[in-house]
């Protein structure tokens, strides 16, 4: 069995699916502070879920889960992720997202399961000092949430040498769209992210969406980044657990569509897509936002033999129709 922590959040419910699909039969450990009872139940009528409320920073709650399920391998998503509040609020942060982390990877060692999956982030490398980033980019996180993930990925090197834990460290870069069947999609609260939030000003009357900083040296001047499309990255990870199964050795992948689109450019596609005038303001930079951001995901191709395949405008397309089903 697969065990999926934090599989009521977003990406994590779009893995379940994939794994569902493929005929596994998986747990999901998440304390739906941030995920959602609905998506476990639309889990459930897509192949055989047993859902586990509980919080990593109880080590007694998961070790529970090993006690009572049989688990294979972990596929570790349950993390908080807000940048800007991880600057206001790190001890939030390095308590859940490390704390946590350390009671499953102990749990695992105890319970001598070997494999796991991780969400890391392209936050890891910091400012870029080129593009595209390949794995071997500087690192250099300059925020408490991407030093939380850094960390994490420094204990399972160390967990690997001292206790053989392997471990794929998956960085993605921004995750967008929904699933193509609309049956899940992106639901955070607060939203932080930026196809939600030019779609939600469509539907919200007293919603404008923000574009901040106009003047980057970019060609439009607004900031560039990588969209990678949620079923694809749920698809990375299937093909990073085979690679454990098959390889056992731990590594290191990026996740990206190797395209940078500027915040103008996503704009502008949204209002074709949707055929709708979207309210709209100028706001100046946030502080830490890189100009420039997209991933070189060539190792990911040779090795994992993974590809983003879904264009940007398929994963607007799927994010839009999944913010009309929850109008509905
Ligand atoms: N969304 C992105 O673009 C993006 C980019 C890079 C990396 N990531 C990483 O991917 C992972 C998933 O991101 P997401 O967008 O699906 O976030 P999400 O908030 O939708 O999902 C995270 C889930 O983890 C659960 N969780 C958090 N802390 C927990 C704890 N202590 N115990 C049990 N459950 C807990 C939450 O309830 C939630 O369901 C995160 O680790 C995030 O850092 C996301």
């Amino acid at each position: 069995m697969i065990l999926i922590t934090g599989g009521a959040g977003y990406i994590g419910s779009h893995c379940a699916i994939n794994f569902l699909n493929a005929g596994y039969e998986i747990a999901v450990f998440d304390n739906l502070e941030n995920g959602h009872i609905e998506t476990i139940n639309t889990l459930k009528t897509i192949g055989k879920v047993n859902f586990i409320k509980g919080d990593l920073k109880n080590r007694e709650e998961i070790r529970n889960v090993f006690k009572t399920y049989n688990i294979d391998a972990v596929i570790h998503f349950a993390g908080y992720i807000e940048v800007t509040e991880s600057v206001q609020n790190p001890s939030k942060y390095y308590r859940n997202n490390i704390i946590g982390s350390l009671n499953l990877f102990d749990a695992m060692v105890e319970f001598s399961v070997k494999y796991i999956v991780f969400s890391s982030t392209c936050s890891i490398y910091g400012d870029a000092k080129y593009t595209p980033i390949n794995e071997n980019h500087p690192i250099n996180p300059i925020n408490p949430y991407g030093k939380t993930k850094l960390i994490i990925e420094n204990i399972l090197e160390d967990y690997d040498k001292a206790y053989g834990i392997k471990s794929v460290c998956l960085r993605y870069f921004n995750a967008a769209g929904a699933d193509s069947k609309i049956r899940l999609g992106e639901t955070h609260s607060p939203e932080t992210h930026l196809i939600p939030n030019i779609l939600k000003s469509i539907f919200e009357e007293d919603k404008t969406f923000k574009i901040f900083g106009t003047d980057y040296n970019t060609p439009d001047g607004t900031c560039i980044r990588d969209y990678v499309n949620v079923e694809d990255l749920a698809q990375a990870h299937r093909l990073a657990y085979l690679y454990l199964q098959g390889n056992n050795k731990s590594d290191c992948f990026n996740l990206g569509s190797e395209k940078g689109t500027s915040v103008k450019e996503v704009f502008d596609t949204a209002k074709k897509i949707t055929g709708k005038e979207i309210k709209y303001q100028n706001a100046p930079k946030r502080q830490g936002d890189t100009p420039i951001l997209y991933a070189d995901s060539s190792k990911a191709r040779k090795i994992l033999g993974w590809q983003a395949n879904k264009t940007i405008e398929e994963s607007i397309k799927s994010a839009y129709e999944w913010e009309k089903f929850l109008r509905q």
